[in-house]
Parts: structure tokens; C-alpha cells; sequence
């Protein structure tokens, strides 16, 4: 199995899961090292047999093509994109480069490995790991579904819309075995401390403001990312090819409510007074082109596939407050970026 930006957040938590569960398929994580690409998030899986790590980047036609003819790979599970949305609008790019040209190598370099004639047989599948921001913003109503039309409105969202049409363009014109799930707000163990529930607990840890953009009363729909990373599995095992698949945690709150609940239980965790870390709270200028509300219909792949969230916030936003508060030293490093490369650059250099 392919997998690519398996450096990152939701890539390094989907192989800590499926590299232990799978020991008899061979799992080459293909990643650039952004920023964002921390070879530390590996480590418990560093050493197995079945996995191993490819320094590259999935818009070099050769690299991706030398993969396939060294590995065969029969399947490939793609996360690797320019993932946040304020960066997008400072250097958008960066975010075409890696999300639409990236896709669509992987997808042709895919399409000239594999055997047509195999399309059909279920010895292939490309898993295109997509987000629920294709379909624009909701008013105070209604939910996104795998039939809502795409309204993309950020460049981060429009590359994203791009490659998932990409993908099933690949789909319908070459029956290429494709398969996109759309996600909403993934939180947990290995975030970038850039996304806003792991920057609220690393400022609320250290006293520091956290920035609320606007009035805070933009709506996500939060996810605990073993819960995607299960949904990944259960659609990789039990998913159709050529269909789309909506994964949701059906836990939405205002970006306020939310802040409140996770500082809330910073507080808890670290014996502060209830509701003290609350005035670190400072509304700033507003995100250009912010999003209003996202929210998942996730009936599909509960009906069909029987997944559903196992974490409810509670749990979730608990484990992840635990995680960073037991990783001082992962946080050190990648706050430190110069560490972080070094730490890279060793890793890469010992593979
Ligand atoms: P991330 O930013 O944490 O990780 C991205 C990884 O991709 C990094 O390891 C990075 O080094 C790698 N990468 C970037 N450009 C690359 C390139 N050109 N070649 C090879 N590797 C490259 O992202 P994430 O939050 O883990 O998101 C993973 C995927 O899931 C993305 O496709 C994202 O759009 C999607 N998604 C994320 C969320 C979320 O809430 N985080 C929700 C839904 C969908
Ligand atoms: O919906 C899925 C998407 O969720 C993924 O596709 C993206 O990769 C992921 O980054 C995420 O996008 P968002 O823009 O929703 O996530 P972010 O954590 O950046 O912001 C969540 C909300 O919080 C959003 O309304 C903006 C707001 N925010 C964010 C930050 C970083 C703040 O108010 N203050 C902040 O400092």
C-alpha cells in the first residue's frame, strides 16, 4: 500500500493503526517533509518490517513511477495535500502545486502501473482522502451530503474540489478503481499546533491569548481522528469503487462553544480554577472569506458500511489534552522548526 503524506497528522494516526493490524502488507509512506511532516509522529512503527519511509514529493513523475515498479502497489490510501486554510490564502500556490498537480500525478502514474483489464476486480483501489470544505459554506440549515454540489470558496478548498474531480474523472474515464471520502474537522494526537484545537491547548498550556477569528460563531463538525482513520479502514475493506463516501463526527459547535469546552477542560486537566483559562480569549479580525457552518450527513457510510464515531467530544478533546501535555517534547520540536528539520534530515539520512 501506498500511502502518501503519512508524515502528517491524520496520515501518521491512519499508519500507527493499520501498520500493527496488517503485518502482511507492506506500507510505504511516500512524504515531502513540509512544515507540516514530522517523521517523530512515526516512531512506534519506525522499526516494523511491513513499513517503510520514502523522502519524496508526489508531484515528481519519477519518484512516484520508480514506486510502482520497485513495490506493485495494489492500493493507495492519498493524504498528502497543503491542509490549512489560512495558509492558502497567504501563499495559494503551494496548494495547487501539491493538491491538484499531485493528485493528478499519483492518479496517472496509478492508471500507467496498473492493468485495465484488473479494474474490475477488486486488486485495486486509489482512496483519494478529501475534506467536507468542497462544498462551500451552510447557511443556519441543512447538511452537506455526497450529492450536495461543490461550491469551494477558499483556495485550499477550490485545489482540494479540483483534485476530488480529478479523481473521479480518473474514475469515469479510465475506470480507474477510485474512491474520495469527504471529511469534516479532524482534532487529536499529532496536529500541527496551527489548527485551532491543538493551538488552544498549547497557548492555553502556556498562558498565552488564543485568537478567535470574527465573533467566534462560524460551526465546524468535529471529528476524533481515530474515528476517521477507522472510517479509512472500513471503507478500504468494505467501500465500492467509484463511490464517495461523507465521514462526520455530528458534533457541531460554534468555534466559542467549542474553545470554551476545550479550555474548560485544560483547567481540569492541569488543576487550574474552573473557567480561568476562558479570558485568554481575544476576538481578532476575521479569516477573509470565513466560512460560515459545515456539517456532515454521514447516513451513507453508517447505513452501508455500518461505521459511526466511537469518541464522543468529551473523550476526544481528553485524550488529545492528555497526548500534548505527556509530548512536551514533540511539541519542543515542532514549535522549534530548526530541531524538526534536523530530526528529518538524521531520519532521512540513516533510510
Ligand atoms: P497535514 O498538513 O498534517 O499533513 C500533510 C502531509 O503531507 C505532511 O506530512 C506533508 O509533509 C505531506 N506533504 C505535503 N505536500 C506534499 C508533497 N507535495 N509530496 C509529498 N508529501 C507532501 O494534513 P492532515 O491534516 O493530516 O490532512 C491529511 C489529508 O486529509 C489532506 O488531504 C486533507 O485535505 C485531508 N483532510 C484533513 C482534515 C483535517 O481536519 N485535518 C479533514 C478532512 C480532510
Ligand atoms: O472541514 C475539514 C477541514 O478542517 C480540513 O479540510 C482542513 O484541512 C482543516 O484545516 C480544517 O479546516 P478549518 O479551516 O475548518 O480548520 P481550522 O482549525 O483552521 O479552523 C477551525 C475554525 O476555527 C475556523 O472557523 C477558523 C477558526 N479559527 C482557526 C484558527 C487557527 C480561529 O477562530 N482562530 C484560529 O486561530
Amino acid at each position: 500500500m501506498l500511502v502518501t503524506g503519512g508524515a502528517g497528522f491524520i496520515g501518521s494516526n491512519f499508519l500507527l493503526r493499520m501498520a500493527p493490524r496488517y503485518p502482511k502488507v507492506l506500507f510505504v509512506n511516500l512524504d515531502s517533509l513540509t512544515y507540516a511532516g514530522n517523521l517523530m509522529n512515526l516512531a512506534p512503527v519506525e522499526k516494523a518490517e511491513n513499513y517503510f519511509f520514502v523522502h519524496g514529493d508526489i508531484s515528481d513523475r519519477n519518484i512516484v513511477r520508480n514506486l510502482f515498479r520497485e513495490y506493485a502497489f495494489s492500493t493507495i490510501v492519498h493524504f498528502a495535500a497543503e491542509s490549512h486554510v489560512d495558509r492558502s490564502v497567504q501563499s495559494p500556490l503551494s496548494f495547487v502545486e501539491t493538491n491538484v498537480l499531485g493528485t493528478a500525478t499519483l492518479l496517472e502514474e496509478a492508471r500507467a502501473a496498473w492493468n485495465p483489464d484488473e479494474f474490475e476486480t477488486g486488486r485495486y483501489r486509489f482512496h483519494h482522502v478529501s475534506t467536507d470544505e468542497v462544498y462551500g459554506s451552510l447557511g443556519p440549515e441543512g447538511l452537506f451530503s455526497e450529492t450536495t454540489p461543490y461550491d469551494p470558496r477558499s483556495p485550499y478548498s477550490a485545489s482540494k474540489a479540483s483534485a476530488d474531480h480529478f479523481a473521479r474523472a480518473w474514475g469515469q474515464t479510465y475506470g480507474l478503481p477510485v474512491v474520495v471520502s469527504n471529511c469534516s474537522n479532524n482534532y487529536g494526537p499529532r496536529q500541527f499546533p496551527e489548527k485551532l484545537v491543538p493551538l488552544v491547548i498549547v497557548r492555553a498550556m502556556k498562558e498565552n491569548e488564543i485568537p478567535i477569528y470574527g465573533k467566534g460563531e462560524n460551526i465546524r463538525d468535529w471529528l476524533f481522528v481515530a474515528d476517521h482513520c477507522e472510517a479509512l479502514e472500513t471503507i478500504l475493506l468494505s467501500g465500492a469503487d467509484g463511490e464517495t463516501y461523507g465521514v462526520g463526527g455530528e458534533t457541531c459547535r460554534t468555534n466559542l462553544e467549542l474553545v470554551h469546552f476545550v479550555l474548560d477542560r485544560v483547567d481540569r486537566a492541569l488543576n487550574r480554577p474552573e473557567g480561568a483559562s476562558r479570558a485568554l480569549v481575544s476576538l481578532v479580525k476575521d479569516r477573509p472569506g470565513h466560512d460560515y457552518r459545515y456539517a456532515m450527513d454521514t447516513s451513507k457510510v453508517r447505513r452501508e458500511l455500518g461505521w459511526r464515531p466511537r469518541h464522543d467530544l468529551l473523550q476526544g478533546i481528553d485524550a488529545t489534552i492528555a497526548w500534548y501535555l505527556e509530548n512536551e517534547e514533540w511539541l519542543k520540536a515542532v514549535l522549534d522548526e530548526s530541531w524538526r528539520r534536523w530530526y528529518n534530515e538524521q531520519y532521512v539520512a540513516r533510510t
